[in-house]
């Protein structure tokens, strides 16, 4: 069939009325979003002449990501948590508000509820044959002042690429830890260096990667939250120099702002100090905080976690 069958009115007046937009009750919102997305749905569809088959090809590869459990590895995939994470970052700038770590997103492999200790913690559980890493950082207010006892909440994934409670390889809460700062606002973690991750085989998202001629990979990176009263709370990860996706992450996390380059320790001398058996990596992330205003749009996002019981 031809492209541009259906003039934009009709197709105006279809959604409209698809979305309740001239009947009284209802949800305003719903209508005014829902009303938008069919009118541009149906624009697609007319332009590029979508045919019958390919329309409901795309419902089942909708309704398989949904079975799969695997929008929230989609949603990154085709940058619309980044996206949400510009606006945000827009928006705090609009509402005056600079200078914290920058955030980036926080990805959908998040579980709720790790073990809580002070100052350090150790995130492996001794099984993982991949590097010690060392994770050192100080939580500081905008003026440099230490912010002791906010909570970071850090994870990673393993030496493979895997994710504990997702993989289902790794003891509950690997690689999981939250830490409160110290008196003077420093943590530290002992893990094992991560290595990227890739969107499982057999994926919706990897499927729609290789149709896209994309890749499904990450680089290697940590994921943290971090709050403490008062401040506003930060999500974000880093990444490492010189990792082979570093700039091309399918999920588009990677900011220039949040690279940290490991520094590999293999003096006997150091070794000893650090209280390990073999040469380790360690990185340096600093952590800045903006206190709250009032009136600023949240930093704090309602979705769906996971605990692991
Ligand atoms: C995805 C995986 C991650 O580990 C992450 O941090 C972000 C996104 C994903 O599969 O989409
Ligand atoms: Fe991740």
């Amino acid at each position: 069939m031809p492209a541009d069958l259906i003039s934009k009115a009709d197709m105006k007046k279809l959604a409209a009325e698809a979305s309740g937009i001239s009947t009284p009750g209802g949800n305003a919102r719903v209508k005014e979003v829902t009303n938008r997305l069919l009118y541009r749905l149906m624009q697609v569809i007319d332009e590029c002449d979508v045919s019958m088959d390919e329309f409901w090809a795309a419902i089942g590869f909708i309704t398989q990501t949904a079975k799969n459990n695997e929008f929230g590895l989609m949603v990154p995939g085709v940058a619309l948590e980044h996206f949400l994470d510009l606006r945000l970052d827009e928006a705090e700038r609009l509402a005056g508000i600079s200078g914290g770590t920058m955030r980036t997103i926080e990805g959908p492999l998040y579980v709720a509820g790790a073990p809580l200790s002070k100052g350090e913690a150790r995130m492996d559980d001794g099984t993982d044959p991949g590097e010690v890493f060392f994770i050192a950082g100080q939580v500081k207010d905008e003026n440099g002042n230490p912010v002791a006892g906010a909570i970071v909440d850090i994870w990673h994934a393993n030496s493979k690429g895997g994710y504990s409670f997702i993989d289902g390889e790794q003891a509950p809460y690997n690689l999981r830890r939250r830490i409160e700062t110290d008196a003077k606002g420093n943590y530290l973690a002992r893990s094992i260096v991560p290595n990227g991750y890739g969107c499982p085989p057999e994926s919706a998202t990897r499927a729609l990667m290789n149709a896209l001629g994309r890749h499904a990979e990450r680089p290697a990176h940590v994921h943290f939250f971090v709050s403490s009263p008062g401040f506003r709370q930060l999500t974000t990860q880093f990444n490492f120099t010189g990792d082979k996706y570093l700039y091309t992450d399918f999920a588009f996390g990677t900011r220039d702002e949040l690279i940290v380059t490991l520094d590999r320790v293999t003096s006997a001398e150091e070794i000893r100090k650090a209280g390990v058996n073999r040469p380790f990596a360690r990185a340096k992330f600093d952590i800045v905080l903006v206190r709250e205003k009032v009136g600023a749009p949240a930093t704090i996002v309602q979705r769906e976690h996971v605990i692991a019981a």
